[in-house]
């Protein structure tokens, strides 16, 4: 059985489904078996990075399954300590090369980290990357607007995605506003919070047994009617299927702004926050 997942088209034309599967700790043959476990089901967007050392377990199910690459959207991240220009080009080369793929649909700036300031040129590697034709579409994550606006002021280029912690904890109202009005596409990580006590939050709970479904289903839905593509990683076939499995059913406006007072300021679940967090 595979699902059918609606699509979205980016701000340079590429198109995404609305929802994505993320792989942050599926590596070698348990890994591409759970890849190719998510493709069958019908996910078509796999989020991978450079750091999760997984690239290879990604490309190995791309090459096992039986959908045509082009039906692929294949995400993967460059690392804070590679943001040099040389030094991303090279990179995004060595990502290609661990994959075995001849270019990634979404390459992404894995974080910004400010104190080190080199993001405007690994942004540029990224722009010439897509040039010569290894990358389709350019993004980041993690990135605060003020970075987004010095990227846009320096090169003219607007990224296509930001990929940032987006949850019912953590719901980034005024960030993906912004997004918005910038015409960037936000997609959000851990949107299941990593699976902690969310799954056993009451407010979730009572919505999820009104609609039958379950809490992880209902995060999942509040995600799509915000327009935010959530990537939730699950090792598990069942789970896989129960998190896509939301295209038939609806919250409305009473459970929207129920879900949105789950939010807090200090919501992040690691308090990574991109003005000072720093990753390489
Ligand atoms: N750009 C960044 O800085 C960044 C940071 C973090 C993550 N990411 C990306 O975002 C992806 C998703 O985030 P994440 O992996 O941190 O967290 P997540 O997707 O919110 O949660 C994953 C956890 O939830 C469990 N789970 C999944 N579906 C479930 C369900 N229906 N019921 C119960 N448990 C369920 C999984 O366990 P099982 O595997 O056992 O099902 C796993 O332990 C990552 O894999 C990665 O690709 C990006």
């Amino acid at each position: 059985m595979s699902l059918s997942i609606p699509e979205i088209t980016l701000n340079d034309g590429l198109t995404l489904p609305v929802i994505g599967f993320g792989t942050y700790r599926l590596n070698g043959n348990p890994g591409v078996n759970a890849i190719n476990s998510a493709i069958d089901l019908g996910y078509r967007l796999i989020d991978t990075a450079y750091n999760y050392e997984n690239e290879g377990t990604v490309g190995e199910a791309v090459r096992r399954s039986s959908i045509p690459r082009d039906q692929l959207r294949i995400t993967s991240k460059l690392p804070g300590r590679y943001q040099e220009y040389d030094k991303a080009v090279t990179t995004i080369q060595e990502s290609l090369y661990r994959a075995n793929l001849d270019y990634y649909d979404l390459y992404l700036i894995h974080w910004p980290n400010p104190k080190q300031d080199n993001y405007v040129e690994a942004w540029q590697a990224l722009i010439d990357a897509k040039k010569w034709g290894l990358i389709r579409s350019i993004g980041v994550c993690n990135f605060l607007p003020e970075h987004i606006d010095r990227l846009n002021k320096e090169t003219g280029v607007k990224p296509s995605i930001n990929q940032i912690e987006l949850h019912p904890y953590f719901n980034q109202e005024e960030q993906r506003k912004w997004h918005e009005e910038n015409n960037i596409t936000t997609e959000s990580w851990s949107p299941l919070v990593r699976a902690n006590e969310v799954l056993q939050n009451e407010t979730l709970r009572n919505i999820a047994r009104d609609h039958n479904k379950t809490i992880s289903q209902v995060i999942l839905r509040w995600h799509y009617q915000l327009g935010t593509i959530p990537i939730p990683k699950s090792s598990s076939p069942k789970r896989q299927l129960e998190n896509i499995s939301i295209f038939n059913f609806s919250l409305n406006e009473t459970e929207l702004s129920t879900i949105a007072e789950l939010t807090r300021p200090d919501g992040r679940m690691k308090n990574q926050d991109p003005a000072i967090y720093e990753e390489f």
